[in-house]
């Protein structure tokens, strides 16, 4: 039978079954991509009758009324991306992954390594477990690529060898399921479950949600599609899951789908119209990322505990005046959230005295800011306009320059008192520093920059090579030394050297 009318046939037995849901789904979005859209079909090759028997019944009870209008909530709408109540044809039991392992290869763009990690994300909330080994997997997902010809027949011969594995697997084990994810799965839609009858799910790029009914029915020894494209799929609550530990970078996607119609391009027809991700959820997931770069920043002893914060004004009112997208308040919640993931983190900032329409209360804010967070380094300016700027059109130069640079020695003192007290806590330390070369002050001393990135200065003298015991070294730009500190200013630290060392020797000095 060809499956087109097979899963015609399906929709018309089923009546309320899956595809109900499905043609609500369709009017909402108004969308007529695709004429087959989410449906199940029965592979005769693959019946397991019991199974099959006991699915058919459950389908006949079909939706309720209510059921129905569930569906209609938007997904932007959703607070939570918990595990979806089962269908009336699925047990809860059914709907979970219960362990099973699931292998995931990707193919082609940025956006297909996100999907990875958004289908990913879904699974994983389902009970499903990752393999990266394709011999243990219980099900292999495909996240396909249409864009050039050459992609798809890249797909289609994988497909070829997972056939094999598949064949050989179901003698010995429970049988293994395959799915066709994203582009190709929109664009061939039922062709692929007709080629390939031994793929079992289908599901397009805006159907990973229903990745765990689709998995569940494909269980029972269904084909299971869905390559429905939708209006306004953004998997806004979905925080995708990087897929590779030792991944050096990140995607977040800000949206989906294209309407540009290049003349030579399938993607506004594989991944449907253009849509935005809600700013909310951008903003959520790229402090989800920041949070792990600060983790990494605590971990790493390679990486330098400094992060520059320039605050630019400690009153509120002013920040909004500049335009900054922070109040004081904001502003100091991060610094307390860096303090705590990083402890002994170093920190510095710039800040602008005299900005248009600083009053001296306003000052006193920024004044009290340097005092709050004890800043170890720290670049103070006095306004200055520039023009073509949105203060040079729209506000006014009004703090007389003498006030200005009243208010920016001001802010120099105090900055040098808290940066003097943060800096001296470091006498009497033992700290590992990255020699840089000569000091500009004198040609007897050397300068490194410590774990804080602050510079330290010390005499160039001979010193032992922890490395090679009795070998007497000086100090060359890039070694790692270990200073005795004995002396502290708001800039800089002073110390003598101990030894030449490296960074693994290193860890756990002050
Ligand atoms: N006047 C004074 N300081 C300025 N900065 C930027 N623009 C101006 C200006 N018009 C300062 C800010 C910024 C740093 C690089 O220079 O503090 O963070």
């Amino acid at each position: 039978m060809h499956s087109l009318q097979c899963v015609l046939q399906v929709q018309r037995s089923l009546m309320w079954g899956p595809m109900a849901s499905v043609s609500w789904l369709s009017l909402r979005m108004c969308v007529a991509h695709s004429s087959l859209s989410s449906t199940t079909c029965p592979n005769p090759e693959r019946q397991e009758v019991g199974a099959r028997k006991d699915f058919s019944s459950r389908l006949a009870t079909g939706p309720t009324l209510q059921h129905f209008l569930r569906s209609a909530s938007a997904p932007q709408e959703k607070l939570s991306s918990e595990v979806e109540d089962p269908p009336p044809y699925l047990t809860m039991d059914e709907l979970l992954g219960r362990q099973r392992k699931v292998y995931l290869e990707t193919y082609g763009c940025q956006m297909n390594v996100n999907d990875t990690e958004i289908a990913w994300s879904i699974l994983q909330k389902s009970g499903y477990l990752r393999t990266s080994n394709l011999q243990e997997a219980d099900v292999i997902l495909l996240v396909t690529c249409s864009i050039r010809e050459k992609a798809e027949q890249t797909i289609w011969n994988r497909l070829h060898q997972l056939k094999a594995l598949k064949t050989r697997r179901l003698r010995s084990r429970v049988p293994l399921r395959i799915g066709i994810l994203g582009c190709m799965a929109e664009r061939l839609k039922e062709e692929i479950l007709n080629r390939e009858k031994m793929v079992d799910v289908l599901a397009g790029p805006d159907a990973y949600r229903d990745l765990p009914r689709l998995l569940a029915v494909a269980e029972s020894g269904q084909q299971a599609a869905n390559v429905l494209l939708s209006l306004d799929e953004t998997y806004a609550d979905v925080i995708p899951v990087q897929t590779s530990p030792s991944a050096t970078s990140a995607f977040v996607s800000i949206m989906r789908g294209c309407d540009n119609m290049c003349t030579y391009c399938i993607v506004p027809f594989t991944r449907g119209r253009e849509r935005s991700r809600p700013v909310a959820s951008i903003l959520e997931e790229v402090r989800k990322l920041s949070d792990q770069v600060l983790q990494l920043i605590h971990e790493r002893d390679n990486i330098c505990k400094q992060i520059h914060l320039p605050a630019q004004s400690g009153s509120s009112r002013v920040l909004e005046a500049m335009r900054r997208g922070y109040s004081r308040e904001a502003y100091v919640e991060l610094v307390h959230r860096i303090r705590e993931s990083i402890p002994g983190v170093s920190l510095s900032s710039d800040f602008i005295a005299g900005f248009c329409g600083e009053t001296e209360e306003d000052h006193i804010q920024t004044v009290s800011l340097l005092r709050e967070v004890q800043y170890n380094m720290g670049f103070l300016f006095a306004y200055s306009m520039r023009q073509k700027t949105r203060a040079y059109h729209r506000l006014k130069d009004d703090v007389p320059e003498e006030v200005k640079l009243r208010r920016l020695e001001e802010l120099i003192t105090v900055f040098r008192e808290e940066a003097t007290k943060a800096n001296q806590t470091s006498v009497g330390c033992t700290q590992l520093v990255l020699v840089e070369g000569l000091s500009k002050r004198s040609a007897t001393d050397l300068c490194g920059r410590n774990d804080g990135n602050l510079k330290v200065i010390f005499p160039d003298a001979e010193m032992e090579d922890v490395n090679n015991p009795g070998l007497r070294v000086r100090a060359q730009p890039g070694d790692y030394v270990l200073v005795q500190i004995t002396s502290a200013s708001s800039q800089t630290l002073k110390g003598y050297v101990l030894c030449r060392t490296t960074l693994k020797d290193s860890s756990a000095y002050c």
